[in-house]
């Protein structure tokens, strides 16, 4: 009889760069080491099951909203040669769906290490993202790809798409992250495609603010190394700006950076797609990250979290090692 084994990924927060990833710029993105997602397999004496929050019953009864999980599931399967094997799935998520915190990817991710572990197969870092990305193409269309890299990240990432991506030196280490849920629905694609819209449409203005924020990711990436938050805040309370000019911020999104900045702050900005979804505040303790989260809930936050960067220091460790 096989062992239950379980495996885990984070909630992902892109610091710096979306949308200007998916043409070609940096990104700069962090695993939010306390919201994670776990996967576990379970013997069983017959079928495949998986049991989540959202679902609970045979895989191949998947509704379509999983559809990627289930061509995910099918394709490693397939892959391992294991399609007749009987166990369980049990998904236990602490990451909020459709918030621009990476839940769909972190799941593929997830389930992807339990399963190569159950089946007593090593994985490597590219294929696990490039496994991952089965769940993602069905999921969000057209990613550029930063969500799996970074929720399947020990570190910060600087990432280019496809490009191989690498841990960034983050020296910021005294300072914390406020992330709050403005409540409604990211939208992903709808996002995406204002934008390349706008491209055409209104490419004199939009081309230079998508220009601008690759730059703004570089002088981000050399503000991170010196550990210079007042840079950084400066950085993110400009990004957002940008991304409200493409047309992806919303008036509760502005609102909270604002607050955040009003409250002490060193900056803040929308994170992931925008038009819904979460904003993030970097502040310089822990009483100001508990202020900051907590005027942002009486503003109307339906969840904030606090994040510590005590963990986030550079390592030397080769990114590609095997994990399975
Ligand atoms: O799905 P979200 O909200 O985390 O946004 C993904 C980041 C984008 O740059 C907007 C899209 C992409 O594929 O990189």
């Amino acid at each position: 009889m096989k062992k239950t084994v379980s495996a885990n990924s984070f909630a992902k927060i892109i610091l710096f760069g979306e949308h200007s990833v998916v043409y070609g710029h940096p990104a700069i993105a962090l695993p939010l080491y306390s919201v994670d997602v776990n996967a576990t397999v379970i013997p069983a004496n017959s079928g495949q099951w998986l049991r989540s929050r959202y679902f609970d019953g045979e895989i191949q009864q998947l509704s379509e909203n999983l559809l990627g999980i289930k061509r995910l599931i099918n394709w490693i399967l397939t892959t391992l040669n294991q399609t007749n094997a009987s166990f369980t799935i049990q998904i236990d998520s602490k990451i909020p769906a459709e918030r621009g915190m990476g839940s769909s990817a972190a799941t593929a991710v997830a389930i992807t290490k339990a399963l190569f572990k159950y089946f007593d197969k090593p994985i490597s870092r590219d294929n696990l993202l490039q496994i991952a990305n089965v769940e993602e193409q069905i999921t969000h269309g057209n990613p550029s790809g930063i969500d799996t890299a970074t929720v399947s990240s020990e570190h910060p990432i600087w990432f280019v798409k496809h490009q191989e991506n690498e841990q960034i030196e983050f020296n910021l280490t005294t300072d914390y992250l406020v992330i709050a849920d403005s409540g409604i629905k990211g939208k992903t694609a709808e996002a995406v495609n204002l934008i390349a819209d706008n491209l055409i449409d209104e490419a004199d203005e939009i081309q230079p603010l998508i220009t601008d924020l690759g730059h703004i990711a570089h002088q981000a990436k050399t503000a991170l190394q010196r550990a210079d938050s007042k840079l950084v805040g400066e950085l993110m309370t400009t990004s957002h700006h940008h991304l409200n000019r493409l047309g992806v911020s919303t008036p509760v999104l502005d609102k909270f950076v604002d607050l955040s900045i009003a409250n002490g702050a060193y900056g803040a900005k929308l994170t992931g797609s925008g038009m819904g979804g979460c904003m993030i505040a970097l502040v310089a303790s822990s009483q100001q990250a508990q202020h900051v989260a907590n005027i942002l809930r009486d503003a109307g936050a339906t969840s904030t979290w606090i994040q510590s960067f005590k963990n986030y220091g550079y390592t030397v460790e080769d990114a590609d090692d095997n994990i399975g």
